[in-house]
């Protein structure tokens, strides 16, 4: 295969075409032109169209072979059934990089058209943006090939949008909120370049500080989560996720699947790539411009300033809520405040400066905190009082905000009449992180710590493994299982298989021997141990319980002899002609907490792990936690941590704590089973039983599906 362009030329084009340049002001053909000329691109530019002339004094080329240089970028901006053509005579001119503004493809199902149009790009060298785009702008030549607004403002934030219409808008607002971009890039329909692609350049890019993305859907989400994975400890990145579609999760045919939509896999998975998810446009443009400016964090301790205690209990409480944690040492407390705060106001955390604050008061209370090493952030409240005017809060606050700047993180939020508002737009626009809504000003703290943390190297307390690695899962003889059902023509795994996958993955399951005697009986239960349970086995009696055929939590042999010779009779009563082929007997399970562990290959993520608790926490709170694979030891345990009846597991109401390490041997076994065994889809162990600590954990049912092969779909 011919090699691909370094996407450095997409961003970063020494030349430009624009293939379908109109004379006429009205089409985007011309828009484009007229928006590389305001942004002051400073390489060639080469209008094509078959008429020829001038515009914008450009000369204009009748094909891009008459241009006669090189093109590093060219925008196609024509009608459908002439953009083949346009493709070709670009490969004959050498360009690397094709941003397809035209629509007609996949978006409305026509998916042959595009799949050509990438493999001959391909073929001759070329990469392909879109189609259907608004197209690119990079600050760094600067460049706005784009239909969207002219106007655009330079600075750190970089947007990806699968969304045209929306990216287009967000130009408008981020330039009304005085956010400036490094490039805001369109990817329509993804037919080659994608979000993974542009992560790779943005990531190294100097000029862009955070990451964007805006996505509808995901096309090969196994390389996003990589993508993703790495692109987070270099840069923050903020996503907006919509398409909140169930049609996965109806489709699946297991819990692991149905349990939860889409969404949530996306949701958990984009957690634990260290990626923001936002909620709205507004949430993540307000995280964007945080992220962008703000020091890094020299430690989590955070102080609360106010002049309302109501605001301060507020602001509290959204500090639990994005995980901001609160400086409680009230020696140090009292010492940076006490000069600052009246007898009657409280250095205890939230720092309550009473409604008789003034702005000396606020000022010797910020500076204070600025200034003390042991503050590493900063949330500064006040309600606009007859004191403290909306006039007199740049004096109060701004002045110690932009000497310390660059040095600590802090948010800002004030509650006040029309003039307070204003005031905050005006400092907003100076670059001040503050808001009129407490909720707003602390989630952009809580992001700016997740991502510390997520930054902070954990110790290391060894060679970290992963479910890359098969461990000692004996993928061999799983695949004899499943080549077994397969010939068979199954798609699932029988009980008896699902028992044998568990055995060869290192999962311990209840221990059953079939026993063709009551002797052979009675020795296999002292092998195994009482108590045990007893059944039937007949290729003649399905439902073994209806016939009689099973005797659970037998203690002694006594029981047993009883015990299997009623099952013999009331079988053959059941049905006279039925086969006896014996009695299995197996190990009694005993009461634990019951859990769920599953693996499957998601739809747009690719192979997730998911973990809950059992029995009605799994069916009606649906408190299920999910990871992409592969995973590590402390990412499971971090995804366990997750669900929200946790705690159930480290023993309530003086219980003795679960084996939680039981739970988590099982959950990396299950990942390296989905990992090295590609012809299984889905494989949901339910339930777990988890004993107390050092007890272990027993996998009581397995249910295994397989993926479907080229003569099943
Ligand atoms: N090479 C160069 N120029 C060509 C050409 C070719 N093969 N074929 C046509 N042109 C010229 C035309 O002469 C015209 O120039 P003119 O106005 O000076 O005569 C210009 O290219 C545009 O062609 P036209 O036929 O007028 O097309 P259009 O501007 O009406 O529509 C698209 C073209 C691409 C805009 C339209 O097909 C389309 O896809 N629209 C949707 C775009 C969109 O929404 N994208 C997604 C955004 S999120």
């Amino acid at each position: 295969m011919t090699a691909l362009p370094d996407i450095r030329y997409l961003f970063e084009p020494r030349s430009t075409a624009v293939i379908g340049a109109s004379h006429n002001p009205e089409k985007l053909g011309y828009k484009i032109l007229a928006n590389i000329r305001a942004s002051g691109y400073p390489g060639p530019v080469y209008p094509i169209n078959p008429k020829g002339g001038t515009i914008l004094d450009w000369q204009v080329y009748p094909s891009i072979e008459e241009v006669g240089a090189e093109v590093d970028l060219a925008t196609i901006v024509i009608p459908k059934p002439a953009v083949m053509d346009a493709v070709r005579s670009c490969a004959a001119a050498g360009v690397r990089f094709l941003s397809v503004i035209t629509s007609g493809y996949s978006e409305v199902g026509n998916l042959a058209d595009e799949r050509e149009l990438v493999a001959y790009a391909h073929a001759h060298g070329m990469r392909v943006l879109g189609p259907n785009i608004f197209g690119i702008y990079s600050a760094m030549p600067p460049l706005n090939a784009t239909f969207g607004p002219a106007d655009i403002q330079p600075g750190g934030v970089a947007i990806v949008s699968q969304s045209g219409a929306l990216g287009a808008a967000m130009i408008g607002k981020t330039k009304a909120q005085n956010i400036g971009l490094s490039t805001i890039v369109s990817v329509g329909n993804k037919s080659d370049i994608d979000e993974a692609d542009l992560l790779e350049y943005l990531v190294s890019n100097d000029k862009t500080s955070v990451i964007l993305l805006y996505i509808e859907g995901i096309k090969n989400g196994e390389k996003l989560v990589r993508a993703l994975k790495i692109a987070a400890l270099k840069k923050p990145i903020v996503v907006i996720k919509s398409g909140r579609s169930r049609r996965g999760a109806m489709a699946a045919a297991s819990h692991t699947g149905s349990l939860a939509g889409a969404d949530e896999i996306f949701s958990d998975v984009a957690r634990q790539c260290g990626v923001h998810r936002a909620e709205s446009i507004q949430e993540a443009l307000d995280w964007c411009a945080y992220l962008a400016a703000a020091p890094l964090p020299g430690g989590e301790n955070t102080v609360i300033i106010t002049n309302g205690g109501g605001m301060g209990v507020l602001a509290a409480d959204a500090c639990e809520k994005y995980g901001v944690r609160l400086f409680d040492d009230q020696g140090v407390l009292k010492e940076v405040f006490g000069s600052a705060v009246p007898s009657f106001g409280s250095t205890k955390n939230p720092i309550d400066l009473t409604g008789q604050a003034t702005v000396a008061d606020y000022r010797a209370a910020v500076e204070a905190a600025y200034a003390h090493p042991d503050i590493h952030a900063l949330v500064i409240l006040g309600c606009e009082t007859a004191i403290l005017t909306a006039e007199r809060l740049p004096e109060a606050l701004r002045e110690p905000f932009e000497a310390n700047r660059r040095n600590k993180p802090a948010v800002f939020s004030f509650l006040g009449g029309s003039d307070v508002e204003m005031t905050i737009e005006t400092l907003k626009r100076t670059g001040m992180p503050i808001y009129s809504d407490v909720y707003d000003a602390v989630s952009c703290l809580g992001t700016h710590f997740a991502d510390y943390r997520h930054l902070t190297p954990i110790e290391s307390v060894g060679p970290v493994v992963t479910s890359a690695e098969p461990g000692d899962v004996d993928v061999a003889a799983i695949e004899r299982l499943v080549a077994q059902a397969r010939k068979a023509n199954r798609s699932f795994l029988l009980a008896q298989e699902g028992q044998a996958l568990l055995a060869a993955a290192g999962i311990a399951s209840p221990r059953s021997l079939v026993a063709r005697s009551l002797k052979e009986a009675l020795s296999h239960a002292e092998a195994i141990g009482y108590p045990v349970v007893l059944k039937v086995v007949s290729p003649d009696i399905l439902h073994k319980s209806d016939a009689g055929g099973v005797a659970l939590d037998l203690d002694d042999p006594e029981e047993l002899m009883d015990a299997y010779q009623a099952i013999m009779r009331s079988c053959r009563r059941y049905r006279p002609t039925a086969r006896i082929v014996g009695v299995e007997v197996g190990q009694m399970v005993q009461p634990g907490i019951e859990t769920i562990v599953g693996a499957r290959r998601d739809a747009s993520l690719g192979p997730v792990i998911m973990f809950g608790l059992g029995g009605v926490y799994v069916e009606v709170m649906k408190d299920v936690a999910f990871r992409a694979l592969p995973v590590d030891r402390q990412e499971i345990r971090s995804m366990m941590q997750d669900i929200r009846t946790y705690p159930l597991l480290l023993g309530v109401r003086g219980e003795d704590p679960k084996d939680v390490d039981a739970v988590a041997d099982c959950l990396m076994r299950v990942a390296r089973v989905l990992t090295h065994c590609p012809a299984i889809s889905d494989i949901e162990v339910n339930p777990l039983v988890v004993y107390d600590q050092s007890q272990g954990a027993i996998a009581v049912d397995v249910r295994v599906l397989l993926a479907r092969t080229e003569e099943s779909s």
